[in-house]
Order: structure tokens, then sequence, then C-alpha cells
């Protein structure tokens, strides 16, 4: 018996799952099983080429532009959504769904909106869900989660997983360019969308982070309790600070269970976001460069472990999208040997979560921060910085004063500070005190510290 495939696009992801699918000499032998049945692109007319069909197009009756006959069509067992984008992917996949059709998807978009309508059908119609290829590309992070960590109490996720955002914070770091020539390079060289924000402002990694909170804790995460907060405005000052004070600047997604005392009464409430981080020279992200994603995962009893790889391109992504295939294959095969009509869906493989986590506020997280400020050159302005941040509870743990990099004006200096771990309620009300300052001339950078 063969498995059939429905495959729902072929651009950079479907061609190489196409690749793969084609071509299973040396790889698992269950591939042999496997077949894709049909193809859904939106032109049909595209020249496309085959690397394992030795570089020809698929015959043309493999193709078709009405993707609603591959998800009803009652000979495809799997259908694998790799076209991106919230609609038709939307419907197309709650409609396979409703066809008792198993989903492959690479989509991290459509999981992090849409996951909650999509698993509760999933769960009431009895098939699987697959998504190893919607966080960080070929790195296989969400089988660790469900499965090979499923011992461990997780206490928390950091993770570099945009590629296209840690492209140009390593370029900056190494060559010093500016945000902008590296943007329009990266966007050159296909690491950047023509519309970058998804990447560039954070909504990207929030996705992911997301997906990768809800298997990690166990629980659903809304998408706009996330904060979020973009590398747009980082400059080369700040990079060449953060250098001298031994940090590298990343864009870092993270998820942590704040640790509670036995005694508390409160409810466990997580604390997830993405923004600029320093992180120390010694860590193991900060010699994360290029567009290589990593995430470290902590828990008990294991510790830390740290998984990293290629986040991204047609190989690695794919690579992810047929793992998944086989887990399903196998379960198939499995149920068949059982003589089940419908499978009984493995536990380990599922996604059944039914509650939305409370996610803290930002204002409640424990921060350290590095905060920049220009102010006028004039006698008492680390007394005046110090006071504000004295009566909202922030103590410092260093004070740097030098002439300032950003204006020719002898009449301004600068001055760093780096706060211990603070409440970033409090921090933030003390910033608003200090940017009312007569002496304050502007605050170019505020950056938390890992
Ligand atoms: N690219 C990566 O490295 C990567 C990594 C991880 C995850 N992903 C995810 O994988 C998914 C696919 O990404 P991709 O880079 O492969 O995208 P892509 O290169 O733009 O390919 C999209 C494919 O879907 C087809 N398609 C798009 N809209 C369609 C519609 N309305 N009707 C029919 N066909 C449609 C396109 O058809 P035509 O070919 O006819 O235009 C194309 O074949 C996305 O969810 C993305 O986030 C991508």
């Amino acid at each position: 018996m063969t498995y059939k495939i429905g495959l729902l696009g072929l651009g950079t992801v479907g061609t190489g799952v196409a690749n793969i699918l084609l071509d299973p000499e040396g790889r698992n032998p269950l591939l042999h099983e496997i077949e894709i049945k049909q193809v859904g692109v939106r032109s049909l007319t595209k020249p496309r080429s085959i690397k394992s069909l030795g570089d020809r197009d698929l015959p043309e009756d493999y193709c078709t532009d009405d993707l609603m006959s591959i998800v009803t069509d009652p000979d495809i067992d799997i259908v694998v959504e790799v076209i991106g984008g919230i609609e038709p992917a939307r419907s197309l996949v709650l409609k396979a769904i409703a066809h008792g059709k198993h989903i492959v998807t690479a989509n991290k978009a459509l999981l992090a909106r849409h996951g909650d309508e999509i698993f509760t059908a999933a769960k009431s119609t009895g098939v699987y869900v697959m998504l190893e290829a919607s966080v960080a590309g070929g790195i296989p992070i969400v089988q660790a989660l469900k499965q090979a960590l499923g011992a461990n109490r997780i206490t928390s996720l950091t993770g570099i997983i945009n590629g296209t955002t840690n492209y140009i914070l390593t370029r900056m770091h190494e060559a010093g360019e500016s945000f902008e020539s590296i943007l329009a390079d990266a966007q050159k060289l296909g690491y950047a969308e023509a519309d970058p924000t998804a990447d560039i402002d954070g909504f990207d990694a929030a996705d992911k982070i997301a997906i990768l909170a809800s298997l990690a804790f166990g629980d659903r995460i809304k998408l706009d309790r996330i904060y979020r907060e973009g590398i747009r405005n980082i400059t080369g000052t700040d990079i060449k600070a953060a250098t001298e004070l031994g940090f590298v600047i990343k864009l870092l997604a993270i998820a942590r269970r704040p640790e509670i005392s036995p005694e508390s009464s409160e409810s466990q409430e997580l604390d997830i976001r993405v923004h600029p981080t320093l992180i120390p020279k010694h860590h193991p992200l900060a010699s994360i460069n290029g567009v290589t994603n990593a995430v470290t995962v902590s828990g008990d009893p294991i510790g830390e472990v740290v998984f990293s790889g290629p986040g991204a391109g047609s190989g690695a992504t794919a690579s992810a999208v047929v793992a998944d295939i086989l887990s399903v294959v196998a379960a198939l095969k499995t149920s068949q040997q059982n003589h089940q009509d419908h499978p009984k869906i493995n536990q380990l493989m599922g996604c059944s979560h039914q509650h939305y986590a409370s996610v803290q506020s930002i204002d409640k997280t424990i921060n350290q921060f590095y905060v920049r400020f220009i102010t006028r050159n004039q006698p008492g302005v680390i007394g005046d910085l110090g006071t504000c941040f004295g009566k909202h509870l922030v103590s410092l743990e260093s004070v740097l004063q030098k002439p300032s990099l950003e204006s020719s004006s002898e009449n301004l200096a600068e001055v760093v500070i780096v706060t211990q771990r603070v409440i970033e309620g409090n921090f933030q009300a003390a910033l608003a005190e200090i940017t009312k300052l007569p002496s304050l001339y502007n605050i170019p950078t505020v950056i938390r510290i890992l």
C-alpha cells in the first residue's frame, strides 16, 4: 500500500519536499511507500525545476490550481500545506481536516492565529496536525518538546528564531554597516522579504515563540499577549557600545515560567516576549550568526539543552516537513496493522491543549537594562538620573559618562547606565520621570540584558 500526499504549494519549501519524496533512495525506507498524488499551485504556467527529476518540471497532470479538489480527494491521506499566509491556507486546512486528512504544515502565521480552531477540528475528526517546520526550519525543536524532553518540567525557552534579523544584526556587529544598507542587501540576497515588517518588527518571532511556548507549557497562547519589539531602532552606536561592554545584540524570543514560591497563591503567569537583547559574549546564543537559528531549553531535571541549525531554506525546511510526513505514515501503518479504520491518535504526536495560558504584562517582568542617555554637559546630571531611579526602587550596577558620539556639540554628554535586575514597571516609571529632566537631551537606546 502507498500513502498519498496532496502537496499544497510548490515554492521554496514545496519544491524541497518534492525533491525528497521523488528521490527516496538512501533515506528512510518508509519513503518508498509514500507518493505525491497531486500538487496545488497558483500559476499553472510558471516554469518549475525539480532537482530529483534532473531539473525537469513535474509531469503536467500532477499540478492543479484547484486546491479544494486536492483537500477533498478521497484518495489522499495527508495534505501538506506549504502555501503560507492565512487565506486560503486556513480554509483549505479546515476542509482537509473535515475530509479526514492528516495535515503537515510549515505555516507559523496560520497556527499562531488559528491554531485554536484547527486543533479543535483535528481533535474532533481524529487526525494529526504536524508542525515541525513552522518553527526554526530544520531544527527538530517541536518533536523535542513534544517527545524527547517530555519528562522535564520546562522552565524556559530562549531562541534566535528569525534568520533575517539575526543576519542583519550579525553584519552590523561584523562590518559596522548601517541597519538600512544591510536590510537592502538582505533583500537582494533573498534573506529578507520585499516587505520586511514581519521579520524586522518581531511578528514572525512572536508567532514562533507562541507555538513553542504552547508546546512547552501545555496551554494555548494568545498572540496579542506577547510583548514584541523589533530591531529597527538599533544603531551602529548601540552595537559599538554593546561590544565595549562585552555583549552582542540579538533579537531573542523568550518564554519563561517565572519561579513562584510554593506558598504563593498567585496563579502562574507565563513571561513571553520578543525584543532585542544584550547577551554576554560567552553565552551559547552569542555565537549564533547569520541566518542560523538556535533555541536553548531549560528544564528539570535535564538542565539546559541547546539546539541550533538552519532555520529556513528549501532543503532544511523540507527536512522537517518530510519527517512529519514519515511520523504520520508510521502511525497510519500501525493502525492498519491493528485493523483500525480510524487511527487512534498518538498523544505524543497530537496537540490537545484546551485552555489559554495567562501571560504576564511586561511591566510585571523582572529585567536588567542597558540605557544610553544623551544629556546636557553640566554638573549634577548623574545625580539627577540616580535620584529618579532611586525614587522608583531601581538599583544601578554601573554608570559611565563620556563625550557624546552622536553629536559634535561639546555641550552634550553620553551617560550609559546598566541597572540591576528590577521590576520593569518601576524602571519605566523612572524613565518617564527622567524624560522631564531639563538636563536630558534624549534617550536613544534602552535594551534589556539577558
Ligand atoms: N521559505 C522558507 O525557508 C520557510 C521556512 C520555514 C517555514 N516556511 C513557511 O512555509 C510556507 C511556504 O513558504 P515558501 O517560502 O515555500 O513560499 P513560496 O516560495 O512563496 O511558495 C508558495 C507556494 O504556494 C503557492 N500558492 C500561494 N498562494 C496560493 C494560492 N492562493 N492558491 C494556490 N497556490 C498558492 C504558490 O504558487 P505559485 O508557485 O504558482 O506562485 C507557491 O507554489 C510558509 O508558511 C512559510 O512561512 C518557509
